[in-house]
């Protein structure tokens, strides 16, 4: 029914709509002045932008990241060293993958992250290897770490890397823990990709119906081929390997690249110039193909070399003074 107003009414109306206007408005301002300083940025710890070196490019789909002094129990890694790895990588790669959440790993790289305020997502690891301890810890870590940082620069979860190819778990333990890790994201109110990492080899059907994505370790160097059959050999094993049988379920090299230095595998050398000679022929032709791959690996491990062989030890792309052993193509990956 029409409303017949008087010139009274109209007035009053327009009065209190006038009042209306001018409480929402202020409600506004006030709410976004308390806002903005509840979400006033807490003291950076570097308040000048990161100075870009011009001879790195972010042309790495992805690159495996195992922070410095990282080993549990001995942990010496601090948020500084991590912030400043972040920096260097942050102009290499949208995305890092970690290996384990041992010695606060996970949570500096997040945080160097978060301060930084760069755009990499992560692949964090729990660390499986024969001892349930060891699980425990790091799955209480990975869930404490989720909380703390909410989800969004979270790529995967992987339970455990090559724990198969090191007979250290069953394949039903496996299982039913990365059924439990997906079954608690979900519980947080997160779905992020539930995964494993083993060799190309190890891969089968059966193994990948229990990833939200399928991720093999595919090495040309332990495969023995020449430097200059590299690339194509890794295209090639990942596609009839890892990518026909996960019939469109995601697939993702999660370990690809060349030693510098250590014993050679048949045709395989270590070498500087064999690494820059595999990083020209597969990182450019990886993104124009659209692989998604981890470089392996980020920095020199002299802990791998005292641990292992001086083979293991030496699969950086940056020395442990984060200084590129070789030049860097530029073929910006998103
Ligand atoms: C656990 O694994 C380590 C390293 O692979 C090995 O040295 C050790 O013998 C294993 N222990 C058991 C109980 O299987
Ligand atoms: C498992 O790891 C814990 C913590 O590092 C250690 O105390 C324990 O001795 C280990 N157990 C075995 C059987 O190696
Ligand atoms: C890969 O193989 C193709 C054809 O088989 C060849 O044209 C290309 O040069 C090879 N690439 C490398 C890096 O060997």
């Amino acid at each position: 029914m029409p409303f017949k107003s008087t010139h009274r009414v109209r007035n009053i109306s327009i009065a209190i709509a006038v009042i209306a206007v001018i409480a929402v408005a202020s409600g506004l301002i006030a709410y976004f002045v308390t806002r903005e300083n509840k979400s006033a940025p807490s003291p950076s710890p570097s308040p000048h932008p990161t100075p870009q070196n011009p001879n790195l490019h972010k042309s790495f789909w992805g690159i495996n990241y195992t922070p410095l002094n990282s080993q549990y129990p001995a942990c010496g890694s601090k948020q500084q060293d991590i912030t400043e790895d972040i920096k260097v990588l942050a102009q290499l790669t949208p995305r890092l993958r970690l290996y384990g959440m041992d010695c606060q790993q996970a949570e500096f790289t997040l945080q160097a992250i978060k301060d930084l305020k760069v755009d990499i997502k992560v692949i964090l690891t729990i660390w499986v290897d024969n001892n349930s301890t060891t699980y425990q810890r790091q799955s209480a870590d990975l869930f404490s770490t989720i909380q703390k940082f909410g989800p969004d620069q979270i790529y995967a979860v992987s339970v455990g890397n090559e724990a198969f190819f090191r007979k250290e778990i069953t394949h039903e333990d496996l299982y039913a823990r990365i059924a439990d890790v997906r079954q608690k994201l979900k519980g947080m109110g997160y779905e992020i990709p539930v995964t494993t990492s083993d060799l190309g080899s190890i891969y089968n059907p059966e193994l990948i119906s229990h990833l939200d994505l399928s991720m093999a370790n595919i090495h040309p160097y332990f495969a023995g081929t020449l430097v200059s059959d590299a690339a194509n050999w890794t295209f090639s094993y990942f596609q009839q390997n890892i990518v026909q049988p996960s019939q469109g379920k995601q697939s993702v090299i999660s370990e690809v690249g060349w030693p510098t230095k250590g014993d050679p595998d048949r045709g395989a050398v270590a070498s500087v110039p064999n690494l820059q000679y595999f990083v020209d022929s597969f990182l450019c032709e990886a993104n124009r193909r659209k692989v998604p791959y981890f470089w392996f690996e980020a920095i020199d491990g002299p802990w791998k070399t005292q641990q292992f062989t001086v083979l293991e030890g030496n699969w950086g792309l940056l020395t442990t003074d984060r200084q590129p052993k070789v030049k860097i193509p530029n073929c910006p990956v998103a």
